[in-house]
């Protein structure tokens, strides 16, 4: 039997902004956004705006993300900043092995496992796990290997009760801030495999399994995307720092479900 999943957006705002930009931007949405919605809405603002933004969302229902955490327990790791302190601020969601912290910041796939580890320490912290491959893995023919490789590391080295807890981001690298967007019929056939994968381990957990696509994702390509039957949703980079476009692209989910 297949369970309808809530699809829902995640704005990740990189390393953009300013308490002003924030400020804007929080209310702009708000008024934007339909208010059905608002439950399946996340914002990921840099760490410094964070408690900033989860007061402008209020009641609102709209969650609240941060874009990277420690792998650590709190403790002497200067510049670090742990799941409990990121539970204690009221985030809801936690972006875990995006790309840029793969390449630019030699996230391992070690690395990211501890880091999903120590969110799930906190009840109430969900993390964004994201895969994909690179242009040269995907002409290579590698990509299943690739994105095989980032869940299998996750899928070992987290207990099934965890698994349960974690949403996937299939974001392909070359898609990221390119303008090129993976078309559905890729989409789609990435997340299958990634919902199959996560099968073998637990076919109740593949079925609730949220998997959001990323990237280049915006007002414009994402009725098609988020129409597929394997696609729960998105993570949106640039698009998201623009009030109307991000709250059109939330907006769909009332016309897919
Ligand atoms: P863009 O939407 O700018 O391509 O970024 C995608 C992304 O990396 C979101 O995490």
């Amino acid at each position: 039997m297949t369970l309808k999943r809530r699809k829902k957006i995640v704005g990740n705002w990189k390393m953009n902004g300013s308490t002003v930009f924030a400020r804007t931007l929080v209310s702009d949405l708000l008024e934007q956004l339909s208010p059905a919605l608002t439950e399946q809405v996340c914002l990921c603002p840099p760490m410094p705006y964070l408690p900033m933004v989860a007061e402008a969302l209020g009641q609102s229902g709209v969650s609240l993300g941060a874009q990277n955490v420690s792998s650590y327990n709190d403790g002497a790791y200067t510049g670090e900043v742990s799941a409990t302190m990121l539970a204690d601020i009221g985030c809801d969601h936690v972006i875990v092995g995006h790309s840029e912290r793969r390449t630019l910041f030699a996230e391992t796939d070690a690395i990211v496992v501890s880091k999903v580890a120590k969110a799930l320490e906190q009840p109430g912290l969900t993390p964004i796990l994201c895969v994909g491959e690179t242009r040269e893995e995907r002409e290579a023919g590698q990509w299943q290997a690739v994105i095989s490789r980032q869940m299998q590391a996750v899928l070992e080295g987290i207990d099934r009760a965890g698994v349960a807890r974690i949403i996937v981001a299939y974001e392909p690298v070359w898609a990221i801030g390119t303008g090129l967007t993976a078309t559905a019929e890729q989409a789609q056939e990435v997340h299958a495999l990634i919902r199959q994968q996560v099968a073998a381990l637990d076919s109740a957990i593949a079925d609730s399994l949220l998997i959001l696509y990323g990237g280049s994702l915006n007002d414009q390509n994402a009725k098609e995307l988020l129409s597929q039957p394997d696609i729960d949703g998105g993570l949106v980079g640039g698009a998201a720092l623009v009030a109307e476009k991000f709250a059109r692209v939330c907006n769909t989910l009332a016309e897919v479900g």
